[in-house]
């Protein structure tokens, strides 16, 4: 049983422990209760997940006390963290398994260790700069496929603890980036989504130091493949020669998530962002030159350390201008160890909470009315399979990655079908299937 919290990146270290359980015999079960082996796949980029988890921890208490066989493995971010391992070694003894980021790889042998000599595996923090490859994977989805590119971040943008638990940025080799992606179209996937913290600096640490935009155009020839999505890029590192491959290549979808997270150049600055407003602004000009039609998605901190009404205002007037199709929208959560976090200029919550909520009413309002401009408009889609709440209505997403559903049927899923837009909602659309 596999819980995950967190990013993309960490649903797909999900799928490879889920794929090595597979090859060791093990089937996955969404039943707690009956599993004997338990993962907790966790995030530790904002404090509140981090606290959820331990609550969970707590709860599992129980079941190994009546089942002293069952097997409870705490993998990810958070366990990258000393204290983190310190706290679950000392208090939470019927943790079995603690599994930094990049050790996954030795989870099979961890396992048996625990197994046959039912002591505790702890392997986490730093193995050196090398990516293990070939590890077994099992998908979520049949139709869509997360491929990690990178690993790690070398940024160290003053909130974030992410350069700290995954460690300095290394690229996967082409070639082996490309067996895979040619092996999964060969598997009858249609999308591929390809996954690091900072794509644009892939291929820097390389030999021949392969850039990104060449990335693209080479999964773009993959035979098979319909769509090619990447995230996240980091507006400082996002070239002209990107914004080209995104126009050139036709199965590169026109979407591009762009993290502004603050529109004042002071706290920008103070984030260790390395971009002004206005260098964002024109960056956005650029995206929305050269590709028509293209949807901006966010990231947005609220209440950074020494945010002033002024700050917030430049965010807002950054959130207008732009007109992004989307934003997740964060509190300022401390973490410690970073250099935010040594900050005394902390903004009072109330402040901190009347300026998240207008950002995001206003916020939602642009989300509606970009997709009330799609009203009539017969969009592609890929077809992903039924909606979560009916059992006739089908669900996909628009090249832009909007969710529509519709009223379809079963041969449609994994195909592009053209949609009717009839009716739009702040986060999703809904129409009919036209010929
Ligand atoms: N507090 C709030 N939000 C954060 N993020 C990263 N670190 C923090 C933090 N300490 C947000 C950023 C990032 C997203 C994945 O999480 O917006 O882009
Ligand atoms: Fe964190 Fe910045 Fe790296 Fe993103 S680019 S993971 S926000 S340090």
């Amino acid at each position: 049983h596999i819980v995950t919290f967190g990013c993309q990146m960490n649903e797909n270290d999900s799928e490879k422990i889920a794929g090595m359980l597979k090859e060791m015999g093990y089937e996955e079960s969404d039943r707690l209760e009956e599993s004997h082996i338990i993962v907790y796949n966790t995030c530790c980029v904002r404090e509140h997940p981090e606290s959820k988890v331990f609550g969970h921890i707590g709860a599992l208490k129980s079941i190994k006390d009546k089942r002293r066989d069952v097997v409870i493995c705490i993998c990810g971010c958070m366990v990258q963290q000393e204290e983190i391992v310190k706290k679950i070694v000392e208090k939470h003894r019927h943790v079995d398994i603690i599994l930094g980021t990049q050790n996954l790889h030795r989870f099979p042998e961890m396992l048996y260790s625990v197994l046959i000599n039912r002591n505790v595996a702890v392997a986490v923090k730093d193995c050196g700069t090398s990516i293990v490859e070939g590890i077994p994977i099992k998908r979520k989805d049949k139709i869509r496929v997360w491929v990690t590119i990178m690993h790690g971040c070398n940024n160290f943008c003053s909130y974030c603890i992410v350069p700290y638990v995954r460690g300095r940025e290394r690229s996967r080799r082409m070639e082996d980036i490309m067996d895979e992606i040619r092996a999964l179209a060969g598997q009858g996937y249609k999308e591929v989504t390809l996954l690091g913290q900072n794509v644009n600096s892939y291929g820097k640490d390389l030999d021949g130091k392969p850039r990104f935009a060449e990335l693209l155009y080479k999964v773009n020839e993959i035979k098979g493949l319909e769509r090619i999505r990447f995230t996240t890029s980091h507006p400082k590192d996002l070239s002209i020669e990107l914004i080209h491959a995104m126009r050139d290549c036709e199965k590169v979808c026109e979407h591009l998530h762009l993290p502004l997270q603050s529109g004042s150049s002071k706290v920008l600055k103070d984030m260790n962002r390395k971009y002004t407003k206005e260098q964002y602004l024109d960056l956005v000009s650029a995206v929305k030159e050269n590709i028509p039609g293209v949807a901006i998605t966010t990231d947005i901190i609220v209440g950074f350390p020494g945010e002033t009404d002024e700050d917030f205002l430049d965010t807002l007037d950054v959130v207008k201008k732009v007109e992004f199709d989307m934003a997740y929208t964060f509190i300022y959560s401390k973490r410690k160890g970073t250099r935010a976090a040594e900050r005394t200029d902390l903004v009072p919550g109330d402040i901190v909470k009347e300026r998240f909520d207008s950002l995001v009413r206003i916020q939602n309002d642009i989300s509606k009315q970009k997709n009330d401009s799609l009203l009539n408009r017969t969009l592609e889609i890929l077809v992903e399979g039924l909606s979560r709440t009916s059992d006739k209505t089908y669900t996909g997403r628009t090249r832009t990655n909007k969710v529509v559903n519709f009223p379809g049927n079963e041969n449609m899923v994994g195909s592009l079908v053209n949609v009717k837009i009839k009716k739009t909602l702040t986060w999703s659309l809904e129409g009919e299937v036209v010929q």
